[in-house]
């Protein structure tokens, strides 16, 4: 017989309709008659007998093609070749006794084909289409509708679905109100940059993608739409990592009438329920609060992995009078110990040492504790009283290794804080399974930006400030706390929010504290200073990073995993080839001209 080529064989479904999907069928369809559709998966010819395991978002299923069942199909099914799309109806059956599958849901089963289409046939893949392959990222993301295909990446979109109805499902039941916010907005940058979008009809003017619904949801709660939510897409333009995307996703709320706690309690409500639909985990409750204070003393970031127990130690004290000058001098001086983390070898410490330079340290001091004698580079430069004002502190012991960082307060806290999970993923101290969620509370309001010489929200500038503190919004601006919350799992911070200026007296006040003048206050933020003037209700929310916990639910270890069409780390999305050049004429229209390239504001 001559070769079939697959074009020959093209077919439409004509009416052809899926009774199940390719992951359903078990012993109880025995001897029923299918229909299923998908992609060829594997084809292995095995005594005469054609397999297929054809597969679509739901799994696998094993269909066979016999020439005792249909000879011409079974001839034609040679074309096979993987990702070839095809329709088969046929018979279920078990498999003959030895040839199940038991980590396949339907490996008891095969189908065995009557009549079978070919739909559509496919170049070879870049990349296999299997979970565990070495492809690099950048390939993936350029055919991420191939990539989608692999059941690891199909498993993660199932989930943020689930994820999205659950909390979803929660809110409409707790009285949440679904409203939608504008995407063309008002450029109010909030931290980052905004993304600009220019208007055509306006020329010289932009509107700006939000960085999220901050206003809008305030606003909301100023027209009695209380208990607002939106599961909505937000933009920022920032540097970008492991865990930020330029445009992200965030589960929004807002309440008015409201204090911390009532915030706190539904968003622990939610979160529980969402573990529970979604991986059936029961987080405990109340979730463990922590002061910002607290979280930098002990484990040198606001965002602290509270699932195993290295702690940072202040050992200034000891030290300030030391005759070792870095010591001595330092703003600060902070210890972590590792008991029995002797066994670091020096190419380790000296990659440690290289780390911490990402986080401003110049340097990694660090001490050996062996049974008769310190090991360490620094040791002779401290006194015995020192030495044993250490090993008291910091209860050392034989085996243990010590690092110490001294220097400005932040290269301290950041350096240290992030060697602590470092060296905790190293000696295996992360419980890998478990979820431990930390609120972190009393922020500082402000803080103080030393290029720009001003202070600065550490949230936003609509945050509440204790109302104690009020006064000292002047005076003493350092001291001032926010009436703001952060929920922190496992390292990371998946939600921020707090309780809301709702008296124009106090939001002119915190304007003014930001440097900014009435003028250029009443420009950016003028509707929302005038909207307050309207018998605004006390109100406060929070948002969530969603695509960060659907990144911790699913155990991705970066974001883009569980987003479907994701940027890379240069905000680009490969398989578009997004961002690109525009049209002259679109620019034309939109009354922009570009700068040279290279030069400056040519007009
Ligand atoms: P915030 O800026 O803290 O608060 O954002 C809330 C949560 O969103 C997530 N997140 C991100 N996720 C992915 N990529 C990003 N680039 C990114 N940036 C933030 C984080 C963060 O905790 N309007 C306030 C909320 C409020 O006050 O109610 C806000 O947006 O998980």
């Amino acid at each position: 017989m001559p070769e079939i080529s697959s074009e020959q064989l093209l077919q439409d479904l004509d009416g052809w309709q899926r009774t199940h999907g390719c992951g359903e069928l078990g012993s109880e369809n025995l001897d029923q008659d299918v229909c299923l559709m998908g992609w060829a998966q594997f084809r292995r010819d095995h005594g005469g007998l054609i397999f297929i395991d054809l597969r679509d978002r739901q799994g696998l299923t094993q269909v066979v093609f016999s020439p005792d069942h249909n000879a011409t199909a079974h001839e034609e099914a040679h074309v096979l070749r993987p990702e070839y799309v095809l329709a088969v109806r046929g018979r279920v059956r078990r498999r003959p006794q030895g040839m199940e599958n038991s980590k396949l849901p339907t490996g008891e089963i095969e189908v065995v084909v009557l009549e079978w289409k070919l739909l559509n046939n496919s170049r070879t893949p870049p990349f296999p289409i299997e979970d565990r392959i070495d492809t690099g990222e950048n390939l993936r993301l350029r055919h991420r509708y191939l990539d989608l295909r692999r059941s690891g990446m199909a498993r993660n979109i199932v989930l943020r679905d689930r994820a999205a109805q659950s909390v979803r499902r929660f809110l409409e039941q707790d009285g949440f109100l679904e409203v939608e916010t504008p995407v063309l907005t008002k450029s109010t940058p909030e931290g980052a940059r905004d993304f600009l979008v220019p208007s055509r009809i306006h020329q010289g003017n932009f509107y700006a993608l939000p960085q999220s619904p901050q206003l809008f949801k305030q606003l909301l709660m100023l027209g009695g739409m209380d208990k607002y939510y939106q599961i909505v897409r937000c933009f920022r333009d920032e540097d970008l990592r492991a865990d930020r995307q330029p445009e992200f996703t965030q589960i929004d709320l807002e309440m008015a009438f409201v204090d911390e706690n009532q915030v706190m309690d539904v968003s622990e409500r939610m979160i529980c329920r969402l573990f529970r639909e979604t991986l059936g985990v029961e987080p405990l409750r109340p979730f463990r609060r922590m002061t910002y204070e607290e979280a930098i003393a002990s484990y040198g970031v606001d965002r602290p992995d509270t699932r195993f127990d290295l702690l940072l130690e202040d050992v200034g004290d000891i030290v300030r009078d030391s005759g070792f000058n870095l010591f001595a001098n330092a703003e600060q001086v902070k210890a972590l110990r590792v008991p029995q983390g002797g066994e670091l070898t020096r190419k380790e410490i000296d990659d440690l040492t290289e780390y911490v330079k990402d986080f401003g340290a110049t340097g990694l001091a660090w001490i050996k504790v062996r049974s008769d004698e310190w090991q360490s580079p620094i040791a002779k430069f401290l006194s015995e009283e020192e030495k044993q004002g250490l090993a008291e502190r910091l209860g050392l012991q034989a085996g243990d290794i010590v690092f110490f960082q001294a220097a400005s307060r932040d290269v301290v806290n950041e350096s240290l804080g992030n060697l602590r999970f470092r060296l905790g993923h190293r000696f295996g101290l992360i419980p890998e399974e478990e979820y431990s969620f930390t609120w972190i509370t009393d922020f500082p309001l402000l803080e103080w930006n030393p290029e720009d010489k001003r202070w600065q929200a550490c949230h936003h500038p609509f945050t509440a400030p204790r109302s104690e503190d009020l006064e000292r919004l002047r005076s003493a601006p350092e001291t001032v706390q926010a009436r703001a919350y952060d929920l922190v799992l496992n390292g990371t911070e998946i939600g921020g929010g707090s309780i809301r200026i709702h008296r124009k007296e106090t939001q002119t006040a915190m304007f003014e504290a930001l440097g900014m003048d009435p003028e250029q206050a009443q420009a950016k933020f003028g509707f929302l200073a005038d909207a307050l003037e309207y018998g605004a209700p006390p109100h406060g929310g929070i948002a969530f990073g969603f695509d960060r916990i659907v990144m911790l639910l699913s155990g991705s270890a970066s974001i883009r995993d569980v987003i479907p069409f994701p940027k890379t780390q240069r905000g680009t999305c490969l398989m578009t080839g997004a961002p690109t050049e525009v049209h002259r004429e679109q620019l034309r229209e939109a009354g922009i001209r570009l700068r040279e390239k290279g030069g400056y504001g040519t007009q």
